[in-house]
């Protein structure tokens, strides 16, 4: 560099210095779907976000939050644009997204190449916390393999030894499916037919028609948000729900019962929450919530929670100082975070290590049953940290 190019270096981070030092405000870049089928889950990805920082007088580790919105419109191939946009034009201090696992994971590169802290408050891409992990990668959610791997258990000990599984093309549904099957092959039942159509089409008619004529023991499914809803419409009014019994990872049934009404009642699905767990950080919670909002949490809006807890104990160990990484990982990964789905911790990878609890549709609740799996862990295949 030049002597005159040094100092100007030298003036700015002085100043980044200064700004930090006068308590400028910090940046949140919030890169979440707000239309499509997951635009719901968006919103509620936010209001949870919103609600903890609200709680902490909108700040975290001392420093006032200050958003910056992009409708990621969950489109992989606009993704790494909107992620740039966020770092390189508005200089965020701190990404937080998305819902869509092929766009959180573009986000995850960006974040790798340029160190920039990404909090992940849904998209269960396995490679995330797998192949992709970084030290300023962490996830507030789940791997898409923990429900899928949970289901595959609790329908094995049903006693079904084939199953249908169908699905949306992509990484969710694909990594999914592969958790139940990796679980139900294991306990000796078979997966003989694995059916999926692009996402986020809703054209189930012909795949109902596949599923009635393989007069399988049960169906194993992977949707959610818009096209959860029409699915399970659709499986009832093809008159499937009387004959084969469907299983689902617990995004089926969240966020989606007002919509789905009686055809969702009575579903088992799997998740790392529930409606009625009635510890007090969630009691609260949904009060809180509910009132914020007026609206009913679901798992998203936990997640969304979750993600700000953990910045605020990120923020607080590096005293808002988001250039102190390595203090903000050290906090991160050494937090019980104190979650309405119940207290958590993050693994190696930096994925929560959590309760997968089996849930019934009851009136407009996911009704606890029973835990399905205990502490459940991601393998975090492929991660060197
Ligand atoms: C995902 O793409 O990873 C995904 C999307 C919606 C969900 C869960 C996972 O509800």
């Amino acid at each position: 560099m030049k002597p005159t190019t040094l100092a100007l270096a030298a003036a700015l981070a002085a100043l980044a210095g200064a700004a930090h030092a006068q308590g400028a405000k910090l940046k949140v870049g919030l890169m979440l779907p707000a239309t499509g089928t997951y635009a719901a889950l968006g919103t509620a990805i936010e209001n949870g976000f919103r609600l903890y920082v609200d709680e902490q007088g909108g700040k975290l580790g001392g420093r006032e939050i200050e958003y910056v919105k992009v409708d990621d419109e969950s489109d992989p191939a606009k993704a790494t644009d909107n992620v740039n946009k966020l770092v390189k034009r508005d200089n965020v201090d701190v990404l937080v997204g998305t819902v869509h696992s092929g766009v959180a994971m573009a986000m995850a590169k960006v974040a790798k190449d340029t160190g920039t802290l990404l909090l992940v408050p849904n998209a269960g891409a396995d490679a995330v916390t797998g192949p992709m992990c970084a030290p300023n990668i962490f996830r507030s959610s789940f791997s898409n393999w923990q429900p899928g791997y949970a289901m595959g258990e609790v329908v094995a000990k049903k006693g079904h030894k084939n199953v249908v599984t169908i699905t949306w093309k992509y990484a969710a549904g694909d990594e999914s499916v592969r958790g139940f099957k990796e679980a139900f092959e294991k306990s000796g039942g078979k997966v003989v037919k694995e059916l999926s159509l692009p996402f986020p089409n809703v054209e189930f008619q012909a795949l109902l028609t596949e599923i009635a004529a393989s007069k399988p023991d049960a169906v194993y499914t992977f949707f959610a948000g818009g096209g959860a809803v029409k699915f399970v419409k659709d499986y009832a009014a093809a008159g499937l729900k009387k004959s084969i019994p469907l299983y689902a990872a617990g995004f089926l049934t969240d966020g989606t019962l007002e919509a789905q009404g009686a055809d969702a009642d009575g579903l088992l699905t799997t998740l790392h929450y529930a409606d009625s767990l009635g510890n007090p950080k969630d009691n609260a919670f949904r009060l809180a919530y509910a009132k914020a909002f007026k609206l009913q949490p679901d798992v998203y809006a936990v997640q969304g929670y979750d993600a700000a807890q953990m910045l605020g104990i990120g923020l607080a160990a590096a005293k808002g100082d988001v250039s102190k990484k390595a203090e903000i990982a050290a906090a991160i990964e050494k937090a019980k975070i104190d979650s309405p789905r119940g207290a958590f911790s993050v693994s190696k990878s930096h994925n929560p290590v959590q309760d997968i609890y089996l849930r019934q549709v009851s009136g407009k609740e996911n009704k606890l049953i029973s835990v399905a799996s205990k502490s459940l862990a991601d393998p975090g295949r492929g991660c060197k940290l």
